[in-house]
């Protein structure tokens, strides 16, 4: 205690941070306090209130406190009353109080968007209170705003210590699990129901969510129809939900297997994520990437150039070098450069009067390469591009996302590929300025296909064992 009395009477400063415990300060805060008596002399005095103390043996006039404290119960009424008026009586105006109920929710990691929330407000309350000297008053209603409404907290609370009606029985984990889910919905704001069932393997028990429009209820008999069912060991969804397991792993490795309509699972996410958003809100919407920008220079090439000999080249010209003009808008990929320079360059190569069939047919061939490579690549192309659909650059860890778009890439290079024998058939052909509309069929019929494959290959592979 010397070393601390020391900094204590040297410091502007006291961060008091400690549990509330019945009602006052924990033991251990309660001695420290009570070896801080060095700090006063012997001598009794009278103040004009009536009241007595000590007189202060070391000017701490000037020194703040700064009291941050969390308790278990949801309010600080008839809770934290004792405290506040030690301090009071300790060091009069010179204090501060950061008071939060409901502090056992700290350590829970499916609460962490909420948590985070009221640390970054506790964050913003120390720069002010630095700066200012207190805290403002937003910041100081915020953090007196209830982590969850106490109903809410209570039913999630509640259902760790819940028995089952029979004496005894006590209910098993996947119970509580869902029912603490169902405590936190967030209404999807869709007009149908959504009914998850989940049957876990290891405890042989099936439960149901029914996603409503204002409220979630969780059954455990008289079940309805289901939108989508996940069967998995109780072990495996705890793992996912405390974040211990990443769920999209997990499915990779047929760990869990959904069956019914997989897109339900989405609603998962949504109605009771409560992790933290990844994108900073203050850095406003981030540019999407878009495919049309990778085939863009390639299209105007295929088209204009059949079409007018003459002219054509310089009308792709124009189209490509317009690319860099849409980076004000889209973010673009290193597959569109790279498109960028393939174009340009078979556009000079054009000017130079190299055989118009060889070029086109290479052309098409260069982009089925250009596919074909990807898929060697850890970012196959596809992906690139329907990122943006699955939550952004976070999609790159999805390997179920990665295996799909890798097959999508490698159909579109193979289609590409193959598409240079007819494209040199036509270009001998009668119907040679043709050859670019006629070719329109394949992105046409590679684009149907992905929209096709990308929604059914993980629902394909989510219901294998
Ligand atoms: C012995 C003991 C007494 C407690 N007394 C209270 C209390 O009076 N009021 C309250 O709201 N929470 C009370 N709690 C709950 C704690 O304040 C709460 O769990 C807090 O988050 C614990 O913080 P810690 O995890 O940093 O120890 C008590 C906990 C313990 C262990």
């Amino acid at each position: 205690m010397g070393g601390i009395f020391e900094k204590y009477i040297d410091a502007d400063i006291i961060l008091w941070s400690f549990p509330l415990y019945y009602y006052g300060v924990p033991s251990k805060t309660k001695a420290l306090i009570d070896r801080l008596l060095p700090g006063n002399l012997p001598d009794i005095i009278a103040h004009t209130d009536g009241s007595a103390g000590h007189p202060q043996r070391y000017n701490l006039q000037n020194q703040r406190h700064v009291l941050v404290s969390t308790c278990g119960l949801f309010t600080v009424q008839n809770n934290y009353e004792a405290v506040i008026k030690q301090f009071e009586i300790m060091f009069g105006n010179r204090f501060v109080k950061i008071l939060c109920p409901e502090g056992e929710l700290f350590r829970v990691p499916q609460l962490e968007k909420r948590t985070s929330e009221y640390l970054a407000c506790v964050t913003k309350a120390g720069e002010e209170y630095i700066k200012q000297g207190v805290f403002s008053g937003g910041t100081q209603e915020k953090l007196g705003e209830p982590l969850y409404p106490p109903e809410t907290f209570m039913e999630m609370a509640n259902l760790n210590w819940e028995r089952g009606s029979a004496a005894g029985e006590i209910k098993d984990g996947a119970y509580r699990l869902l029912r603490q889910m169902a405590a936190l919905y967030k209404p999807h704001g869709q007009d149908k129901e959504i009914t998850l069932e989940f049957y876990f393997t290891d405890l042989g028990k099936t439960y149901q969510l029914v996603l409503g429009k204002t409220k979630c209820v969780f059954k455990e008999d008289d079940f309805l129809p289901c939108t989508a069912r996940i069967e998995t060991s109780f072990e495996v969804w705890a793992a996912i939900s405390n974040g211990r397991l990443n769920g999209q792993d997990a499915l990779f490795q047929h760990k869990y297997r959904v069956t019914g309509d997989f897109s339900a699972l989405e609603f998962l996410e949504r109605c009771f994520s409560g992790k933290k958003n990844t994108g900073n809100p203050g850095e406003g919407r981030p540019k999407k990437r878009s495919m049309w920008l990778f085939i863009l220079p390639w299209a105007a090439f295929w088209t204009a150039l059949p079409l007018s000999p003459d002219f054509g080249v310089y009308i792709a010209l124009v189209i490509t070098a317009a690319l860099p003009v849409f980076s004000v808008v889209k973010k673009l990929t290193v597959y569109d450069t790279v498109s960028v320079f393939c174009v340009v360059v078979l556009s000079v190569l054009t000017l130079t009067g190299f055989s118009l069939p060889v070029l086109v047919t290479l052309s098409y061939g260069l982009f089925g390469l250009l596919w074909i490579f990807s898929t060697g690549q850890r970012i196959p192309l596809s992906a690139w591009y329907s990122s943006d659909s699955y939550g952004g650059d976070a999609a790159f860890n999805n390997k179920l996302f990665m295996l799909t778009n890798r097959i999508i890439s490698r159909v579109w290079g193979a289609v590409y590929l193959v598409s240079c024998t007819w494209v040199w058939a036509i270009m001998h052909s009668y119907y040679f300025q043709l050859a670019g509309l006629v070719n329109m069929a394949c992105p046409l019929a590679a684009g149907i296909f992905t929209a096709f494959f990308s929604r059914r290959f993980p629902a394909f592979y989510a219901r294998k064992k």
